[in-house]
């Protein structure tokens, strides 16, 4: 592996390449645009991508190059970015606005990024203005290379399963809206896969099982602000996989799959041939609100039963769930050593991060915010502005304290940037103090997610933890009142964003992003900027220096 890693770091010396040229390629064209859609019955406007919302799914292998030359046919400033994807060394194709100039209309930009080390589920999404409320998102898997065990048999086939609450008001509405000041309330319902059955019997299957096979789901919440509950009328679900780990293989009746989470589950075709409901319904919402889709088994097309299992009901109910996740040490991911092999428990801890989320009225408008601060986005992204050595011009670091401190709800905004030592370990605990659900993602990395309690969070909780077999993600849920715990090596360097999965209070400040930057500036730990990137803000026209060597 050691050897492998020389020779990758040769190869970028010698030509410059930004990945590893011995994997293979996978070239698309994708053409971003409006069109119509009525996902609830009410004509929208939706972003298109090739014509399809959702847009369409990538296929990959762990390490393939994938190379997507994306079209922005909107009117507005676009950007795609592809979550749990942790780009190493290259934040470069992150799509967030703190990382890359966004794709002007009228315009393309060609993202290359390697699914390197990965296997798994995961998404992609708009990261711009608030256009993720049209669509453009889809279902994104890595599937592990040939060589490598995966510990269950080969399903027959492999599907993606979207989930998501939605709203029928346009994007644009959405952002006047929350540009005014006001909140965004309550969605207007649930959809799987783009649609919601109408149950009358007329509805087309979203996907069919043959009698006696076994099938993988990917269930991704692609949604906006709530925990959808995910399951199928008369079958269980064996969970095999989330973001990205293999995990003990246990069987659920439902799921509760918290906003930016992925899981994949197997379904065998073990009941009479018919069809059946999956059903998404939202939890902690006030009213609940759920969608069916058809699974229609062939041979049969009896119509599904209308009676629907029933959501659990509390949040009790899901935090034991958190808990029975766990990482199978034995099985192996994306390289061919166990995944257990990496003992994190063992691993001394050299800082804390306490991050809490707060909400207050700032100059009348509603803004969240961590540890005191709402972000904003800078019209020069973080990140050029940094490689360009202008960070002075554009940000402060550190602004906000590891400690939340006692000003929490006294919000600043302004840019939320920590800088993190490269390769250090790190315990990240987000803290709730309100009483509505959270979800946080990290860009970059997976974390191990080893707690998450009610209560405040104090060092004795540590004793609490999960140092054995926590699984290892990308998106961890807190629960109102309460705390949820990460630990992880920051031995990616980049820019990387930290942010809230809930879109109204991530787009109101309630994220940030960690420089985290090779001490030696070398190219073995990160790329410089590609050749094709665009330039704006105060970096736009200046040439593109070359920093890593
Ligand atoms: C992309 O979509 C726009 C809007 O629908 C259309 O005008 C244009 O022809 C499309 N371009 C390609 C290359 O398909
Ligand atoms: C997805 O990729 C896998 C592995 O490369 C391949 O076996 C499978 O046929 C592909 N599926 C589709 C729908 O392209
Ligand atoms: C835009 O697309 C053209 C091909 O149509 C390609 O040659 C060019 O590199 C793309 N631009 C960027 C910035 O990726
Ligand atoms: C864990 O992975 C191994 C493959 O190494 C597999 O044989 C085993 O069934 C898995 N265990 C569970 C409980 O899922
Ligand atoms: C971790 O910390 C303990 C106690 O401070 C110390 O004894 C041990 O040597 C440290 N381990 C490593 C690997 O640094
Ligand atoms: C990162 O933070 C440390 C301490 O807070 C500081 O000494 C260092 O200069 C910072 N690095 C950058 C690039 O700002």
């Amino acid at each position: 592996m050691e050897g492998k890693m020389m020779l990758t770091a040769l190869l970028c010396i010698a030509t410059v390449a930004v990945v590893n040229a011995g994997d293979p390629y996978f070239f698309y064209t994708w053409n971003v645009s409006y069109g119509n859609a009525a996902p609830l019955g009410v004509p929208q406007k939706v972003i298109l991508i090739n014509g399809q919302f959702p847009g369409p799914n990538i296929n990959s292998t762990s390490n393939n190059n994938i190379v997507i030359n994306v079209f922005n046919n909107l009117d507005e400033p676009f950007l795609l970015h592809w979550s749990g994807i942790q780009h190493r060394k290259n934040c470069w194709q992150d799509g967030l606005p703190g990382t890359t100039c966004p794709i002007m209309p009228g315009q393309n930009f060609t993202y290359h990024f390697q699914p390197k080390d990965q296997i798994g589920s995961y998404f992609y999404y708009p990261s711009t203005s608030l256009h993720r409320f049209a669509g453009g998102f889809g279902g994104l898997r890595v599937n592990s290379r040939l060589l490598i065990p995966v510990p269950y048999a080969d399903p027959e086939d492999d599907y993606t399963v979207l989930i998501n609450d939605w709203y029928t008001k346009s994007h644009t509405s959405i952002k006047n809206l929350l540009d005014s000041g006001r909140a965004l309330g309550s969605p207007d319902g649930v959809l799987i896969n783009g649609k919601s059955a109408k149950m009358d019997g007329k509805d087309q299957p979203l996907f069919t099982m043959k009698p006696g096979k076994t099938y993988k789901f990917r269930i991704c919440n692609v949604g906006f602000k709530s925990t959808l509950n995910f399951r199928i009328q008369n079958h269980k679900m064996k969970l095999v996989e989330m973001e990205g780990s293999h995990v003990l293989q246990n069987d659920y009746d439902s799921l509760d799959v918290h906003v930016g989470q992925c899981f994949a589950v197997l379904v065998t075709a073990d009941q009479a041939a018919k069809d059946y409901y999956m059903v998404a319904s939202t939890r902690f919402l006030k009213k609940e609100m759920t969608s069916t889709g058809v699974l229609r088994y062939v041979g049969g097309s009896a119509q599904a039963s209308t009676v629907l299992p029933k959501a659990p009901v509390g949040w009790a109910w899901s935090l034991n769930q958190f808990r029975s996740f766990r990482w199978n040490l034995t099985a192996s991911a994306a390289r061919p050593n166990p995944q257990g092999s990496y003992h994190y428990g063992k691993i001394n801890i050299t800082r804390t991060i306490k991050l809490v989320n707060s909400q207050q009225v700032v100059n009348g408008k509603l803004k969240f915010g961590l540890n005191g601060v709402s972000h904003i986005d800078t019209e020069t992204p973080l990140k050029l502005a940094e490689y360009f050595q202008m960070a002075e011009k554009v940000f402060k670091y550190n602004v906000i304290k590891d400690e939340p401190g006692a000003m929490i709800k006294q919000l600043t905004v302004e840019p939320n940037v920590l800088n993190i030592t490269f390769r250090t370990f790190v315990e990240v605990i987000f803290e709730n103090r309100e009483k509505s659900m959270q979800s946080y993602h990290l860009d970059g990395y997976s974390f191990f997610a080893v707690a998450t309690e009610p209560g405040r969070w104090t060092p004795a909780k540590r004793e609490n933890y999960n140092l054995l077999d926590a699984v290892s993600r990308h998106t961890v849920q807190v629960y109102p009142k309460s705390w949820s715990a990460i630990l992880l090596t920051f031995d990616n360097a980049g820019m990387w964003n930290i942010r809230s999965e809930n879109w109204e209070r991530r787009y109101l400040g309630q994220q940030m992003y960690v420089s985290v930057l090779s001490p030696e500036k070398s190219l073995r730990d990160e790329y410089n900027i590609p050749l094709n990137a665009g330039l704006c803000g105060i970096v736009k026209g200046l040439s593109k220096p070359i920093i890593y060597s």
